[in-house]
């Protein structure tokens, strides 16, 4: 006789119950009721299907459907009572239909297992994930985009080293984020069109002898197909594995930005004024206003990275097909996309609602000897130096600018000749930083005119009307 409190799912051949302990590291109703609805619209499309193939009769399909919009609208209004003893999502929604429809219930889980229930679950809640990194992407984008219009031919310097390099534009600056983020929004839509295959009816690893039909379950949850090989289709985790990867690349973008954003809004800098909406002060120091949200943002890429990490080694050493290991997908990628979402939409609060200071961005252009370059150039091209000989004479005329205490534009004449005989008035012309940045205007250089080229070309790509 089985124990009165042996698992009423799978407890036939058990005569005891858990100990608490067995209880307390096996189950995941505690995270993994966030795919209640997922789970409830995949049983939905199994019940359909069965009764579609004449598997089960209509009327029990139909009372299993209808039972389960009744469980779903529990579980929503939070009236719900998950209970540990049913380990997991699956059984609990099981268990509670049963209670309320009776023994229709028990003919739902026929031709499928947990197995091919969670991978199908979780891979439609990585999907609406992917569509909602999708659309904080864009949101993202777009933002970018309004501050590179606004200051397409602001000038600023370009670092390299963090050391002042040459002078770039504040829309050059902000477009480099629009190819980095876009690069992210192409790595999720490519992730989502992967991953859209239907584990349902892979059943516990080797498919069921009953008359099945996968392609209509998969239909019915949008997937585009259902997966090939059963066995792979219950043990796939690399959907998840590409949601954590994805999310940690786009992650880096997002803290190298946010470290930016640190710097700008610091005193010495005042590239930037972030909002106040988007700052916080400090208890003591009634002056301070601090880049918290930048910070927070810069730090999420540890976790989030943690995460991917986590849920490799989890996999790496796993023989077919599943493992209760993989039952520890979940906590990871959840957390993960939690701080993913949050951190793309202050990041795009934070880019809306700063202000660029155009002013302390064109001082800081012109110092560190910003020109150098131009000057290097226009000796190759006016006098016909090797580049390497014109390097060398900016070099010195840098040397006598710092022993001068002045900035190239302010050499004499007469100190420009002390080091190349040569060099006539018209170098002038080139040591602004104006001139500078206009005169970039290679293929995805920093002039004015390139920069406002690529706006236009992604306001058409991300459907821009701001
Ligand atoms: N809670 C389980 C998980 O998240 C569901 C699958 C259980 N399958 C099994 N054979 N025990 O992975």
């Amino acid at each position: 006789m089985t124990d009165q409190s042996s698992n009423q799912m799978w407890g036939g051949r058990f005569a005891a119950g858990p100990d608490a302990i067995m209880e307390a590291i096996n189950a995941s109703i505690g995270f993994d009721q966030r795919m209640a609805a997922q789970d409830i619209a995949g049983s939905r499309a199994h019940a359909a299907m069965l009764a579609a193939t004449g598997v089960i009769t209509d009327s029990d399909a139909q009372a299993i459907r209808e039972g389960l919009l009744t469980v779903l609208s529990e579980i929503e209004r939070g009236e719900f009572k998950f209970s540990t003893a049913l380990e997991d999502i699956h059984m609990n929604v099981e268990a509670r239909l049963k209670e309320i429809i009776g023994d229709p219930a028990g003919r739902l889980h026929t031709g499928r297992s947990r197995n091919d229930q969670v991978a199908t679950d979780f891979k439609l809640w990585v999907r609406d994930q992917l569509d909602a990194a999708e659309s904080g992407l864009l949101a993202l984008i777009r933002a970018l985009l309004a501050q590179a219009e606004a200051g397409a031919d602001w000038v600023m310097p370009g670092f390299t080293h963090l050391q002042t390099a040459q002078p770039v534009t504040w829309g050059h600056h902000m477009m480099a984020y629009v190819e980095m983020f876009g690069r992210d929004l192409s790595r999720v839509r490519d992730a989502r069109t992967r991953m859209n295959e239907s584990p349902l009816g892979a059943a516990a690893l080797a498919g069921t002898s009953f008359p099945i039909d996968r392609q209509m379950t998969a239909e019915a949850l949008s997937f585009d197909r259902p997966a090939a090989n059963s066995l792979d289709a219950v043990s796939d985790r690399d959907f998840a594995l590409e949601f954590l990867s994805t999310a940690s690349i786009c992650a880096v973008h997002l803290s190298r930005f946010a470290e930016e954003l640190v710097i700008w809004s610091s005193a010495q800098f005042r590239f930037v004024t972030l909002s106040d909406r988007f700052s916080t002060g400090s208890s003591i120091m009634p002056q301070k206003k601090n880049p918290d949200a930048a910070e927070l943002i810069r730090a999420k890429v540890g976790r989030i990275f943690g995460a991917n990490t986590a849920l490799m080694m989890v996999m790496k050493g796993l023989p077919l097909a599943y493992s209760k290991d993989m039952q520890e997908d979940k906590e990871q990628v959840f957390d993960a996309a939690d701080n993913w979402m949050l951190a793309l939409a202050a990041m795009e609060g934070m880019v809306k609602d700063m202000t660029a200071n155009r002013e302390s961005l064109a001082s800081a252009a012109g110092s560190g000897f910003s020109t150098a370059t131009d000057l290097a150039d226009w000796l190759v091209r006016v006098l016909g130096l090797p580049f390497r000989d014109a390097h060398h004479v900016t070099g010195s005329l840098v040397a006598i600018a710092e022993k001068k205490g002045c900035d190239l534009p302010d050499l004499t004449l007469e100190d420009m000749q002390s080091v190349k005989s040569e060099i006539t008035d018209d170098v002038y012309s080139v040591l602004t930083v104006e001139n500078s940045v206009h005169s970039r205007q290679s293929y995805g250089g920093t002039a004015p005119d390139q920069v406002r080229a690529q706006i236009k070309r992604w306001k058409a790509l991300v459907g821009c009307e701001y």
